[in-house]
């Protein structure tokens, strides 16, 4: 049974995989119907992301609403307004550093947002099967691995952060609204996303950009911590391949199934831009700077994604290479972007926190 859904509210539209993900369903995946962008614009929010697609089909099939998702009564109006029979909900705090610095708007959006948008679902759709509420997560809800073994989908929850116990709030509440009052929801748990038009304070970009700017590369503890990368992309093909046919009650693990050590991939980096600029990688490696570890740094995060491989028949598309070199001309060409998305406050703190040693 594939889904077809006609009008679908994305929250965290002007978010980073949010607005990739818009573009995708009105690129690749060839989605006919109507988008409505549900977005606060936070500091991680910015609409230029997606002025391509609000000049070519704003107004007739994309809408933008800004809205707190913790505010019932504009949820509740926005859903009454365009009858949605899909949510893609994105919308959160995302950046873990921060959920260190301050963990409230990490409950109050993660959890109290995903409940009000729930509430107003739950109301909107009463008894009805033809829907869909898609809940995107993380693979951090699942803790951290040693040396060896993988999250998968029977994985027991064991959040470690302030924004890891956050999400695995918000998803335990989905859970809960399909069992209890039979809800159509679906739930992704998803590795480390890159790709364009991601916040520069998260790894890869952040790197990137520290690099054209002849700035300290800030390495936390000993650099070896491991994540699984994957490409944007091939995570929002998970969401759509999911929503379009995944079970409802069922939660789907997605990965790169690629495990790079952060000093390793640094260096991976280093090359990748020093090719693309031109410049000589050993001016790049000067850069790295050893930093005070993050608070309860988790160690490795990697996915088994078999189900949704086996069951949905889901493939990625973009090897790691091709993904960061597709990356690094992005951000390389869209640095006006990069300066606007910026701001001056959180590089303070920053560089309050993680002092050089
Ligand atoms: P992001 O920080 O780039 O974007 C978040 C978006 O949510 C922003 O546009 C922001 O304005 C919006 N937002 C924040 N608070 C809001 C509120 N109260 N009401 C309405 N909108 C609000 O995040 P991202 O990296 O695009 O992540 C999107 C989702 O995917 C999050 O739920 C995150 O937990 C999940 N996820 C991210 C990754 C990753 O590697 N980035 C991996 C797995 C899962
Ligand atoms: P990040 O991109 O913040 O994602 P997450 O913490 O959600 O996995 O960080 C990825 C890894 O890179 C993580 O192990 C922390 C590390 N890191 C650094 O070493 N230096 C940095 O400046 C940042 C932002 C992250």
């Amino acid at each position: 049974m594939k889904r077809n859904f006609k009008t679908i509210v994305v929250t965290g539209g002007a978010g980073f995989i949010g607005s990739n993900f818009i573009r995708y369903l009105f690129g690749k995946a060839g989605f006919e119907g109507r988008i409505v962008n549900l977005d606060a614009l936070s500091y991680a929010g910015n609409l230029e992301s997606l002025a391509d697609v609000a000049e070519a089909l704003g107004g007739r099939r994309y809408f933008f609403e800004r809205a707190d998702i913790c505010d019932r009564a504009a949820v509740g109006r926005i859903f009454k307004d365009y009858a949605p029979d899909a949510v893609v909900h994105l919308a959160a705090e995302s950046h873990v550093d921060r959920s260190i610095l301050g963990p409230e708007a990490f409950v109050r959006t993660n959890v109290m947002g995903t409940f009000a948008l729930l509430e107003a679902a739950r109301a909107a759709w009463q008894g009805r099967s033809d829907v869909l509420f898609h809940h995107v997560s993380t693979d951090e809800v699942f803790g951290s691995l040693g040396d060896s073994g993988y999250f998968n989908e029977e994985t027991p929850y064991d959040p470690r952060s302030p924004y890891s116990a956050s999400k695995a709030g918000s998803d335990h509440l989905v859970r809960a609204y399909h069992h209890t009052y039979g809800l159509p929801a679906t739930l992704s748990n998803c590795s480390n996303n890159y790709g364009p038009y991601q916040f520069p304070e998260k790894l890869i970009p952040l790197m990137i950009l520290n690099m054209l700017e002849g700035k300290s590369l800030p390495v936390y503890g000993d650099g070896k911590n491991i994540r699984d990368w994957i490409y944007v992309e091939d995570h929002n093909s998970a969401v759509w391949e999911i929503m379009e046919r995944g079970e409802a009650g069922r939660s789907y693990a997605v990965g790169g199934e690629n495990e790079w050590e952060n000093l390793r991939l640094l260096g991976r980096l280093i090359e990748i831009v020093a090719e693309e600029t031109g410049e000589g990688k050993d001016r790049f490696l000067s850069l790295i700077a050893y930093v005070k570890d993050r608070p309860g740094h988790d160690r490795r995060y990697a996915i088994d994604c078999s189900r949704i491989k086996e069951e949905l028949g889901w493939k990625r598309e973009s090897s790691f290479d091709e993904g960061l070199r597709k990356t690094v001309r992005w951000y390389l060409g869209n640095r006006k972007w990069c300066e606007n998305v910026r701001t001056g406050e959180y590089r303070n703190w920053l560089e309050r926190n993680y002092a050089r040693r």
